[in-house]
């Protein structure tokens, strides 16, 4: 059995992370909820209402595993002293993602990459995740040359706050009263779509675009694939949708990426109509539709529309599945 803390227990992936470690009935003796201050019985888990605790180095120091849902500063600070101990660090910031020699495991595509000895586990952008669960049985079927993608993202995917903004904002608008000046975005994102997550750079490319290329590349392995990303703001509550153009390397027909998507188990798969975010809330598997070829058939040239809930797919339910499968190649000492 294993003692478990939550950095970040009272946000939007902490707490999905809390209820993803109760319903797939992980192993946890004690779990600890912290964040950046304490508050009392805060947090529910396994019927009990639990007190979160302010975090320190101190108070993290007894965890087999610590999760952090906190931001990339309280991660980079904590993970040092947690590793040296041998704790397992997983990490829903991109603070670590990137870093060579770090693997960036989601299980459902490439849990083959965790070595014996692997302690700190980033957890792969939540737009990312969706996309190359999408990608990765087109990849394997046909190969894959080049990805471009306009993503259209959830209001939560910005964190609890950003939800209590949205809704701020629409109540305003419909009664008619003064909007409060956007916090969180940008823009209001009430009756708006925003396109501009993260910060623009030199290249016109924003952070969460920069992202999704380079943590797509590292995710599905093909060092030169071509990723060209417009991330996009809008006004649902929670999943990410995403409309994907591919190339892939081999010409093939739709019918045979249309035979992987289906047969794999991330996924569902949609042959007729259409899926969307409010479909997938709470949901952990990617659903994938309209697929199409762009040109005659077989051609190397297809678009499809894939959508996941970001809290869960994209955050929550593959930060446990690490641990999970940690557990279940005997990876961690119990
Ligand atoms: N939201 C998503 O869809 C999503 C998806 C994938 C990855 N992520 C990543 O997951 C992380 C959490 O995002 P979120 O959306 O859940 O944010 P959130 O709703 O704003 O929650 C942030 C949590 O972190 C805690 N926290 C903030 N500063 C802290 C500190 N210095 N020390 C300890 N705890 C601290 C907060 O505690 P207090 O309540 O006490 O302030 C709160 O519990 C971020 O790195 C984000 O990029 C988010």
């Amino acid at each position: 059995m294993l003692d478990v803390a939550v950095v970040g227990a009272t946000g939007a992936v902490g707490e999905t992370i809390v209820r993803v470690l109760e319903e797939r009935a992980l192993p946890v003796a004690s779990l600890g909820p912290f964040a950046s201050r304490a508050r009392t019985g805060a947090v529910r888990f396994r019927g009990t209402a639990l007190d979160v605790r302010s975090t320190s180095a101190e108070a993290l120091g007894g965890y087999d595993v610590v999760f952090f849902a906190s931001g990339e500063d309280s991660c980079e600070r904590y993970a040092g002293a947690l590793l040296e101990r041998g704790t397992v660090v997983i990490d829903n910031s991109a603070a670590f993602r990137l870093r060579d020699g770090v693997p960036l495991i989601v299980p459902g595509i490439n849990g083959d990459a965790v070595r014996s000895g692997d302690r700190l586990f980033p957890v792969a952008n939540c737009t990312a995740i969706v996309l190359c669960t999408a990608l990765a049985p087109i990849a394997r079927t046909a190969g894959l040359r080049a990805v471009r993608v306009a993503s259209y993202q959830a209001a939560s995917g910005a964190g609890r706050a950003a939800i209590a903004e949205l809704d701020a904002a629409e109540r305003a608008l419909l009664d008619g009263a003064p909007e409060p000046p956007p916090q969180i975005f940008p823009a209001s994102l009430a009756r708006n779509v925003i396109p501009a997550i993260g910060a623009l750079d030199a290249s016109g490319y924003t952070g969460e675009e920069r992202k999704v290329r380079a943590e797509t590349r590292k995710l599905l392995g093909i060092a030169d694939l071509f990723v060209s990303a417009t991330a996009v703001r809008v006004p649902v509550r929670t999943a990410h949708s995403e409309a994907v153009f591919f190339e892939t390397e081999r010409p093939v027909c739709v019918e045979a990426l249309a035979a992987a998507l289906e047969s794999d188990p991330e996924i569902v798969y949609y042959r007729d109509g259409f899926v969307t975010p409010r479909d997938v809330e709470g949901t952990d598997r990617v659903h994938v539709a309209r697929l199409r070829a762009e040109a005659d058939e077989p051609t190397d040239r297809f678009a499809l529309w894939c959508v996941g809930d970001q809290l869960r797919t994209g955050a929550a339910t593959t930060a446990v599945r690490i641990l999970e499968l940690l557990l279940q190649r005997g990876l961690l000492a119990r």
